[in-house]
């Protein structure tokens, strides 16, 4: 009895955050570290958004919001969602949260009961794990085979639906694969969900914007209209512009279930900052080139990272079609020794392995539930990830 709740053993704290934070430490302590564990754009957030944040402080925009958001923010969003998506959402169908994870966790908390199942392909973003069991749920993960690009089938769906299940959460571009769904794909998923009123589907659109070789994103409301009224859209300016710390993202979604989530917001954190929903305007409603700009630059890492990862003996690494993260497979390298004799078990030992030796800081395939991968964000210049390729290649070398 320390005085902690029991609900605390229930989920984990960020994997990807401890580990950056173990990279911060040990650069602070003076090591030589190259951190490719955070999932955050290395770009900065383009001139014009901290313009418009500095502008709507000076306006002494400094105040509470609305709960769920400003209407000139949630105006901006509707019109993003029109143009980009061909959805219609009113503004009493949006809620602007403290980043996409907040919105995510609104929904969780406002729908799930006890025992209640979230189905998660599997690879995931870890906390749709952790916020589903934080709100009383179930995550059940679905298996998504490396032979079929780490995506879904609709007969992986069927056959995870049970009677408790009350969300199915899709992720396109996919962290940590960079799988994309097809609009046919989330049809056939669709046609499955046909059969089951109850399972709703939330939409992680977070990655929207990174794509490559000419992927088409398409997002589960446009694909299946017919499923408008049980898809919760879920978006942000995090990924896209640079904007991590301004902790802004959104949902559209049917008015009961965003008006319950507001409610949730209202006794959590009452709304996000108004500076931050002020910049976030400027982001949806300015210029855009910049967004494919970027993902042109992430384009060419991949393709640069890939090539030097597969040339590595022992590492395999596919071709993401978006997000900013590789997942190379790195059964090649279980069961040899370390130097000083330690054996390579697992992808947790690899990751742990190549900090030790070589200051490269990676997050294990495990922490997203597949192993024996490992994740890399391709968030950094050429320069950073040739010499992390540089450094995995001699590390690998010297295992026997
Ligand atoms: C798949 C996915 N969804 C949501 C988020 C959270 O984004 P935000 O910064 O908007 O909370 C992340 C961040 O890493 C992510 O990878």
């Amino acid at each position: 009895m320390n005085g902690i709740a029991s609900r605390m053993d229930r989920f984990e704290e960020s994997a990807s955050a401890r580990a950056s934070q173990i990279a911060r430490d040990l650069a602070a302590a003076g090591r030589d570290i190259l951190t490719l564990t955070t999932g955050e754009p290395d770009f900065p957030t383009p001139e014009h958004v901290k313009r418009a944040a500095i502008e709507a402080m000076r306006r002494e925009e400094t105040k509470y919001t609305n709960i769920s958001g400003t209407p000139a923010l949630k105006a901006a969003v509707a019109a993003k969602f029109r143009r980009e998506n061909g959805l219609d959402y009113r503004a009493d169908q949006i809620l602007i949260g403290a980043g996409a994870k907040q919105v995510i966790f609104n929904a969780m908390m406002a729908t799930l009961e006890p025992g209640d199942e979230v189905l998660v392909p599997l690879p995931y973003y870890v906390s749709y794990m952790d916020i589903a069991r934080l709100a009383e749920g179930i995550p059940v993960p679905v298996a998504c085979a490396p032979g079929n690009g780490f995506r879904m089938r609709a007969d992986d769906l069927a056959a995870a639906i049970t009677p408790r299940t009350r969300w199915l959460i899709l992720n396109s571009p996919a962290n940590p694969t960079g799988a994309v769904y097809s609009a046919d794909e989330l049809r056939a998923f669709a046609a499955v969900l046909a059969r089951h009123p109850r399972v709703w589907v939330l939409a992680d659109d977070i990655y929207e914007h990174i794509l490559f070789d000419g992927a088409k994103f398409a997002t589960f409301a446009e694909a299946a209209p017919e499923m408008f009224e049980r898809t919760l859209t879920v978006n942000g300016v995090s990924k896209a512009y640079a904007m991590t710390g301004w902790r802004i993202g959104y949902g559209g979604g049917p008015k009961h279930l965003i008006k319950a989530m507001a409610k949730v917001q209202s006794q959590v954190t009452h709304a996000p900052s108004s500076i931050g929903q002020a910049a976030a305007i400027a982001a949806l409603e300015g210029p855009q080139e910049l967004v494919a700009e970027r993902s042109h630059l992430f384009q060419q890492r991949r393709d640069f990272t890939a090539a030097a990862l597969n040339k590595i003996p022992g590492i395999s690494a596919h071709l993401p079609q978006g997000a900013f993260y590789m997942f190379p497979c790195c059964a090649g390298v279980l069961g040899r020794r370390t130097p000083d004799g330690q054996v390579i078990a697992s992808d947790k030992d690899f990751a742990h392995y190549l900090l030790a030796a070589e200051g490269v800081a990676v997050m294990d395939g495990a922490a997203y539930g597949l192993s024996p991968y490992f994740r890399i964000s391709i968030a950094s210049s050429i320069e950073v990830l040739g010499e992390a390729c540089t450094r995995i290649e001699r590390a690998c070398a010297a295992l026997k």
